[in-house]
């Protein structure tokens, strides 16, 4: 993958009506590879969430041949967009065959989507106890949940360090991360809601593990042999100072978070907050 510029569409295309129960206006579409795409649409009045939070999205099933009865295909998907965004945003991937986002990739503006307004998920600030600093751990569309958080001026009162990972297969991977990352250090809007001394405590550590970046390897492996505290000048992770969320695939998440207890940190909950939480990026 050597092309790297997204495909955004937002022109006005005409809406089809599917009369759909939850039925939610898509706004804009942006292709950031082949496999990777985000969304935005429009949020209902009552909606309201926590940073970190997903829903359930879908598009209506195909007519069951016998009863020519139609039910919503729903999967759970991370809200990438912060509680104070009038719209919503979500990341995904396109799996091939995958039954929802084989569809769901072909979406336009105009175009009507299911949303269930009903938030939950475990990578809310809720389920921490109060440190110094905050690492995010994503790998591929784990970024998502991440989106939401770091444009949440909560994640920058209640921690003097914020670092988000991320690590991708290939550099296109990263685009949406880096692009937002970078939108979020120069958005005027969040320099005056979060504070511009605030997000300069922000840390950006992107790694890939199969195309040639300036950080290779694993983010596990790179912790594992210190290079990660190494590279950005901190000590290594403890309970004492140290909070995680962690958002990526299965084997990932086993990993981390087995790394994450071996330097003594506890996973928390929303009835019972500690040191870290993790959920699975969810796919098709
Ligand atoms: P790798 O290329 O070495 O498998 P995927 O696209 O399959 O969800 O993977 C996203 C990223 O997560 C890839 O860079 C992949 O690295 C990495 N990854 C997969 N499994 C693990 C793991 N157990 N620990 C750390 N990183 C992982």
């Amino acid at each position: 993958m050597t092309e790297h510029s997204p495909v955004t569409q937002t022109d006005a295309k005409p809406v089809k009506t599917m009369a759909m129960p939850d039925a939610q206006t898509v706004t804009e579409v942006t292709h950031w590879t082949d496999r990777l795409f985000s969304f935005r649409v429009t949020r209902p009045a009552s909606l309201r969430f926590r940073s970190g939070e997903f829903v359930m999205i879908g598009l209506m099933g195909d007519p069951d041949p016998k009863t020519g009865k139609q039910k919503p295909l729903l999967r759970a998907y991370s809200i990438a967009s912060p509680s104070w965004d009038e719209e919503l945003e979500f990341y995904s991937i396109k799996v091939p065959d995958g039954p929802l986002t084989s569809r769901l990739q072909h979406i336009q503006p105009g175009d009507e989507i299911i949303l269930r307004p009903k938030p939950v998920g475990t990578l809310v600030h809720d389920a921490l106890l109060p440190g110094k600093r905050i690492w995010f751990f994503a790998t591929g569309t784990g970024f998502a949940p991440f989106a939401s958080l770091l444009r949440d001026p909560q994640t920058f009162e209640d921690y003097d360090e914020v670092i988000i990972t991320h690590t991708c297969r290939e550099v296109g991977e990263l685009e949406y991360g880096r692009k937002l990352i970078e939108d979020i250090r120069q958005d005027e809007l969040l320099n005056e809601l979060i504070g511009a001394e605030n997000l300069a405590k922000l840390r950006y550590y992107p790694t890939t593990t199969r195309e040639e970046s300036p950080k290779m390897g694993r983010i596990t492996d790179l912790m594992r042999s210190g290079e990660v505290y190494r590279d950005l000048g901190v000590e290594p992770i403890s309970p004492e100072h140290d909070r995680a969320m962690v958002c990526g695939n299965l084997a990932f998440n086993l990993e981390i978070k087995e790394l994450l207890e071996s330097y003594g940190l506890e996973e928390g909950a929303n009835s019972d907050p500690k040191h870290y939480v993790v959920e699975k990026a969810f796919l098709d």
